[in-house]
Order: structure tokens, then C-alpha cells, then sequence
């Protein structure tokens, strides 16, 4: 591909023509057009009503323009224009047509590409600008030069603005127009463009037929090489959300959020009862080793969806998550209508995978919806499938981004090498400062498709190949390819995406180990529910003077800490203290894994600042702390091994002290008394953290466990 294909390429993609007045509006729409609009027609081609036909259409009607379509149900003759050159075609079928129209000396013929245009402004509008340009035919400019180059030489020089002609958009009194057609005689793949260069670019001709290029792109804006300026969600989103465009656009013509047209379309669920509710099938992928799956298929089975009218489809390509995707098949497999899995064995690639559970929802007529989501998804809202479904649009996402991030699963434009682009609202529909139904040309981790376009339309049974670009890419290029239209949605809040970048797996519970990849959904699993109430509500247990109690970790925190240090075992036995333990020492000598052993410090480091820190502040008014603290291990108590700890003082300003099992379940006894005080706590709660001063007034000590296995994770904060 040379550079000037790939351009043409995504001018072919986007609706980069516009027909708009730029300059004008704002302040004169009253103003009438020296020409009736009655004496304009405007002709377009198109063999099939894509998406963008559509779009067209809609735009035209809003205006009232009258449109002749040609070619309809015709076939397409005129090449792959996304490829090669072609489009003669256009030329035959347009020539046909207007030799009708030949004569009629007052009107004015416009033709348009409709696949990649809409119109922005009226015909008066058009007309005015027209008249202005005080030339029998205008065509488009642009600023590359297409297809033959060699031209170049032969191009008049301009001043300002773009140089080239652009045939997605003419416009002329009708006997020129005309003159402009009829020579035509060469084949239908023939290229169009090349046909009006030569003509435009032969002085005879041009004079003749009095031609000039819109060089200034006063009718036909050309969005060409701007994309990522542009704010092209806005512009292609099917409510013809209009608003945004600053001096491009009139401020008469908004149509604020809330875009009624697009409401018309949708279905409702609500009065359907289980069994009348659509066959979804979902296709889950699983490409990389991603922090939280157990998580993510406990969001799957709490879908509120009858599992009945749900499919399954499972490709995993890790056998690190073999234990997580046969735990979900064990316990739930038999609820759902069907559950097909592809392990790590088979070695299916991403792309074939994701074609094989396309195909299963396009070869059986039952599957009304296919959804694809990948397992790095975080589907929060449990009302996903039912609102996607309700939108009614043939390929739908919802938007998700990364949490705090502008990091989200749509494009809001293509550069011209068909990469990210980022468009002007983008930064605002991530952020839920814009909210509808977005036209996107990219879109990935999760959508959902109509059963029907894969049963009658996208029957081609590749969508996950392009060229050398990445599945992701692929499928939408191949959408794009087929004139349907991607959509994306922000009207509801529908979860989020995970980093997968520093995910290891060397440990037994990696999860943990996740703090600051994946901040929020480290918090879900592990941090306490009722946590941010007692900073909200500032209530804090103080069972004994300066001894504060409160609720920290979730069971399975708790857990995974004391499974993690088993599954290490490498308890210290006191005497190998010193070694291990650089820079600190502890007063006296207990059983013990430190977190620098598990590789946890800094984790846990930024477990204590983040969620430590906010409360020290708040109970010990006026001591700052950045929560420092190099002395941070697990504790096991057992009566034959070490039942107590005698009295002593800590190396901290403050300590903490996670109970991490079940008084009375998992042991007996346990407990701390501090001996100033003659305070003891006897029943330490699961998950709760103890925090007191360290030195001087809370000397303390470990009552004795009698029998069962206590931990306690301790920390000996600025020592
Ligand atoms: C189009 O025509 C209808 C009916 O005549 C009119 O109500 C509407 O305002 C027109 N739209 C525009 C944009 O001029
Ligand atoms: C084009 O035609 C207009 C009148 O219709 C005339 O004023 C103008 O000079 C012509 N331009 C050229 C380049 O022939
Ligand atoms: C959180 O607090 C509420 C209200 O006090 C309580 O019902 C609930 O059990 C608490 N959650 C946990 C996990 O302890
Ligand atoms: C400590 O408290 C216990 C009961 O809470 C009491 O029996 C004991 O006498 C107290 N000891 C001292 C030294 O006050």
C-alpha cells in the first residue's frame, strides 16, 4: 500500500465529505438563496442501502432535499474501490439519468457519494454558496492527489486551500453536467475520478464547461487528514448530534442529548417473561493471563439474564486459568442452555477461535444475539445483556474504560493508517460528559451482534482476519468493509476494563499482588465493605484507651494471605532472624513469613498508605504518616508450636494487627492484652485490624492460643 491508498482508504471509511456552509449561517439563515430551491436535484448511486445510505438519507430528508438514487439493487460493477481504482460505474449510471435533464438551463444538479456524506446544511444554504462561486460546475477539493500522481504537474497552482479535485461531489447547472458526463464511454471499473481530472484538467474543457474546484471547501468539507480534529463520533452518530463543532456548525441546527430519533428504534424487555427473552450466546475469550477470572465468572453467573436462554462459549488459551474456567463449569455449567469450551490443548488461535463462536451463533437460527467479551472485562452492571439488547442495533458496545482512564474500548477516529485517532468528543463520551448512541469506527472487548446480520449479511466466515493487523482491527476493518455501522453506548454505567499488563502468575494467589494495576477491583475483593463507611461515618471501635478497631480486609483477603504464606513455608524458626530481616528487628521473636519474602512489600507498603494512613489521621489528630514501614509479616500461633507472645513494645509509632481467621472456629484463645491497661481483646474478628500506639504506654502481649492455628498480619509502622 502506498501512502495515498491508505488515505483514500479512509476516506472511504468515514463520511469525510460534508456538504456544509461554514461561515455563513450562524449569523444570515433567513436570508433567501438567489436561486429557488426548488431547482436543485440531487442524484447519488448506491446499488446497496448500507448503513451510510442510511445516514445519507436521513440527512437529506431532515434538510428536504430532493434525491434521485440511481443503481439500486444494481449490481456493483465498478471494482473495489477500497482496493483499486473504479467507480466508473457511477459515471454510466449518471449519464443514463441525466440525459433527461439536459436541457433544463434553470436547474442544478448535485451529485454526491451517499456512503460516506451527510449533509449539514440546507439547500438554500448550498445554493447561496454555490451562486457565490460564480462558476457553472464545482467539484470537492482535497489535499491528495488521486489516483494518478503523474497529474500533479498539470494541476493549476493555488494559493489557499486544497488543490486537487475530489468526484465524491459536484455540482453544476444541469447542461454542463451534463457536458461533463457524456463523453463517458470507458468500462464500469473504470475510475471515475480519473475520468473528471482529465476533463477538469484539459484548459479547453475547463473552460468550456466553466470548472472550478471547491479550494476552499465552502460546500464540500472534506474531513480528509483532519479526522482526529473533528469529533467524528459526533458527526456520524446516527442522531445527527450536530452541536459540537464549534464554528463548523450552526448553532440553529443542535439537537441536544436526549436524541429522540434514535429512541424511536429501540424494543423494550420489560414485559417479556424468561422463556420469551432472546437467546444470547456468549462467546468468552481468554488470550492472556488476566488478574481476577474467578471474579469475572461470578459476575457471569450473577447476570440477571435466565441462564436458560444462554449459551456458552469458552476459549481459553492458558492452563493458568484452567482451574478458574472448569471451577465455573462444575458449579454452574449445567444451568445455562449449552457450554462449549476450547482449553489450551486444542492451540486454537485468538482469531479462529473467535470466528468458530461466531459461527456457532450463525449456524443455528435459535441465536438471536451473539455477545463477545473478553475476559479482561469487568461486566459490573448486571443489566448489561437486557440494555444492549433494548438499544436494537445490529453491532452494539457498551463503553467501558479503564478505571480513571481515558483508556476505553472504542475509537472515536481513524488516522489515516486506519490506527487510533482521537476525536474531539472523545475525551467527553469516555467521560460521560456526552451520553447516546455513538457511531465508532472501532470498537472491542465487548459487543453484541444481532443474530440476523450473521445469519443474512455477515456470512462470510472470516471476520477476524485483515492482512497483518490484529484481530481486533480486523473485525472492524471487515465491518466496516461490509457499509455496517459500529455503535457505542454510554447512555448507562456498564463496568470496566482491567489491565493485563503486570500480571504474574509465580504466585498462588496473584490477585493480590494486582494494588495498583488494577486499583478498583483490588479493592472489591479484598477491602472490606463496610471500610469506607467508618472513614465516611467516623466510627471507630476503641475497645481499650488509644486502641482502635475496625474492619479492614474481606474473608477472602484473609484467606489468600494466610493460603500465600502457607503455600511459601518457610516459617522462621527465631534463631535465622537477623539474617532475613535487613534494616529492623523485632523485640521479641515469633513464627513468622515477612512480606518481603513473598515478594508482597510494596504491595503491601501501598496497602498501608492507601488504606491505613486515612485513618491513623483521623484517630491521632495532628501525627501525619506516609504509613512507612519496613517490618511487615504474618504471624502463626499454635499451642505446640508458639501458643503467646510475652509482654513487650513494638518497633513503631504504631502498629497493626490483622486478624486474619476465626476466634472460636479455627482456634480457641488468642487475643492481645495490653498491661498498662489491664485491657484485653479476647475475640478478634476475622478481617479487623487492631491499630494502637507502639511504645511506651501500650506494652502488650499475646494471650495464648490453646488449640487450632491462629495469623495475624502485623505491621510496625515508622519505627
Ligand atoms: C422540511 O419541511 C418540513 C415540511 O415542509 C418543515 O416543517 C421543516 O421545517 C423543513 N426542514 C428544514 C430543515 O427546513
Ligand atoms: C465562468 O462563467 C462565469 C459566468 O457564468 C464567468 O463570469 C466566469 O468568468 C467564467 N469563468 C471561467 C474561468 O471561464
Ligand atoms: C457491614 O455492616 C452492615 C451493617 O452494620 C452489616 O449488616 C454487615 O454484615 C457488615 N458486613 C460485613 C461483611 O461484616
Ligand atoms: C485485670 O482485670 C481482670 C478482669 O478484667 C481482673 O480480674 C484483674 O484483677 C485485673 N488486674 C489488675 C492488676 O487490675
Amino acid at each position: 500500500m502506498n501512502r495515498v491508498r491508505r488515505v483514500y482508504l479512509v476516506f472511504l471509511i468515514l463520511p469525510v465529505l460534508i456538504l456544509i456552509s461554514q461561515f455563513l449561517v450562524c449569523k444570515s439563515e433567513t436570508q433567501e438563496s438567489p436561486v429557488p430551491k426548488e431547482n436543485l436535484l440531487v442524484f447519488t448511486v448506491a446499488t446497496k442501502e448500507t448503513d451510510g445510505f442510511t445516514r445519507f438519507m436521513r440527512s437529506a430528508n431532515f434538510f428536504n432535499y430532493t434525491v434521485k438514487v440511481l443503481g439500486l439493487g444494481e449490481e456493483w460493477t465498478g471494482g473495489d474501490v477500497t482496493k483499486s481504482s473504479g467507480g466508473g460505474q457511477k459515471v454510466r449510471i449518471l449519464k443514463q439519468a441525466l440525459k433527461s435533464y439536459a436541457t433544463e438551463k434553470e436547474l442544478i444538479i448535485l451529485f454526491v457519494d451517499s456512503y460516506d456524506v451527510i449533509f449539514a446544511s440546507g439547500p438554500d444554504e448550498l445554493l447561496k454558496k454555490f451562486h457565490q462561486a460564480k462558476h457553472n460546475v464545482v467539484f470537492a477539493a482535497e489535499g491528495f492527489i488521486w489516483p494518478n500522481h503523474h497529474l500533479e504537474v498539470q494541476y493549476p497552482h493555488v494559493r489557499e486551500g486544497k488543490r486537487f479535485l475530489n468526484s465524491g461531489g459536484f455540482i453544476g447547472f444541469a447542461p454542463n453536467i451534463y457536458e461533463l458526463v457524456e463523453p463517458w464511454d470507458l468500462q464500469d471499473k473504470h475510475d471515475d475520478q480519473l475520468f473528471y481530472t482529465k476533463t477538469y484538467l484539459d484548459p479547453k474543457k475547463r473552460a468550456s464547461l466553466n470548472i472550478t474546484l471547491d479550494h476552499k471547501c465552502r460546500i464540500f468539507q472534506n474531513l480528509n487528514g483532519a479526522l482526529g480534529m473533528l469529533g467524528l463520533g459526533s458527526w456520524i452518530g446516527l442522531c445527527l448530534q450536530l452541536n459540537y463543532m464549534g464554528n463548523y456548525i450552526p448553532k440553529v441546527w443542535t439537537f441536544e442529548t436526549g436524541c429522540t430519533e434514535c429512541d424511536k428504534d429501540t424494543i423494550s424487555l420489560a414485559e417479556k417473561t424468561d422463556s420469551e427473552l432472546p437467546t444470547v450466546f456468549i462467546g468468552i475469550f481468554i488470550e492472556q493471563p488476566t488478574p481476577f477470572v474467578e471474579n469475572f465468572f461470578e459476575r457471569l453467573v450473577n447476570l440477571n439474564y435466565p441462564k436458560k436462554q444462554l449459551q456458552i462459549f469458552i476459549h481459553n488459551t492458558q492452563t493458568h486459568h484452567e482451574q478458574h474456567v472448569w471451577q465455573f463449569v462444575e458449579q454452574h455449567g449445567d444451568k445455562y442452555q449449552t457450554v462449549k469450551v476450547v482449553g489450551p490443548d486444542e492451540e486454537i488461535a485468538d482469531a479462529d477461535a473467535r470466528n468458530m463462536g461466531i459461527d456457532l451463533c450463525r449456524q443455528d437460527v435459535t441465536c438471536d444475539y451473539y455477545f463477545s467479551v473478553d475476559i479482561e472485562v469487568v461486566l459490573q452492571n448486571r443489566d448489561i445483556l437486557k440494555l444492549l439488547i433494548e438499544q436494537n442495533r445490529p453491532i452494539l458496545a457498551p463503553l467501558i474504560s479503564r478505571h480513571k482512564k481515558l483508556w476505553s474500548n472504542f475509537w472515536g477516529a481513524l488516522d489515516v493508517d486506519g490506527y487510533y485517532a482521537r476525536s474531539e468528543d472523545y475525551v467527553d463520551i469516555v467521560q460521560q460528559r456526552r451520553v447516546g448512541l455513538w457511531n465508532v469506527p472501532y470498537i472491542s472487548s465487548v459487543y453484541l451482534m444481532q443474530g440476523t446480520l450473521l445469519q443474512s449479511v455477515l456470512t462470510e466466515k472470516d471476520l477476524y482476519h485483515a492482512g497483518s493487523l490484529d484481530t481486533d482491527m480486523s473485525f472492524c476493518h471487515n465491518i466496516r468493509e461490509q457499509g455496517i455501522f459500529m455503535y457505542i453506548t454510554n447512555r448507562h454505567e456498564f463496568g470496566r476494563i482491567l489491565s493485563v499488563a503486570n500480571y504474574h502468575t509465580d504466585h498462588l494467589h496473584n490477585d493480590l499482588w494486582q494494588i495498583s494495576e488494577n486499583p478498583q477491583d483490588w479493592e472489591d475483593k479484598y477491602i472490606h465493605e463496610n471500610y469506607s463507611s467508618i472513614i465516611e461515618n467516623k466510627i471507630l471501635l476503641q475497645p481499650c484507651p488509644d486502641v482502635y478497631w475496625f474492619p479492614i480486609f474481606t474473608e477472602q483477603a484473609c484467606d489468600d494471605i494466610v493460603e500465600e504464606m502457607e503455600h511459601y513455608g518457610q516459617w522462621s524458626t527465631g534463631d535465622n532472624r537477623d539474617i532475613r530481616i535487613q534494616g529492623g528487628y523485632e523485640n521479641v521473636p515469633t513464627i513468622d513469613i515477612h512480606m518481603n519474602q513473598i515478594g508482597y512489600e510494596k504491595e503491601w507498603q501501598r496497602f498501608l498508605r492507601e488504606y491505613i494512613a486515612p485513618l491513623t489521621e483521623e484517630v491521632y489528630p495532628g501525627y501525619y504518616t506516609k504509613a512507612f514501614s519496613f517490618l511487615n509479616f504474618v504471624v502463626r500461633y499454635k499451642p505446640e508450636e508458639q501458643p503467646s507472645l510475652e509482654p513487650h513494645h513494638d518497633a513503631s509509632t504504631f502498629t497493626i494487627n490483622v486478624a486474619l481467621n476465626r476466634a472460636g472456629v479455627d482456634y480457641e484463645g488468642g487475643g492481645c492484652r495490653f498491661i498498662r491497661y489491664n485491657c484485653s481483646i479476647q475475640a478478634p474478628r476475622k478481617g479487623w485490624a487492631l491499630m494502637h500506639p507502639g511504645r511506651l504506654t501500650h506494652y502488650h502481649e499475646g494471650l495464648p492460643t490453646t488449640s487450632g492455628t491462629r495469623y495475624i498480619a502485623v505491621s510496625f509502622v515508622d519505627p
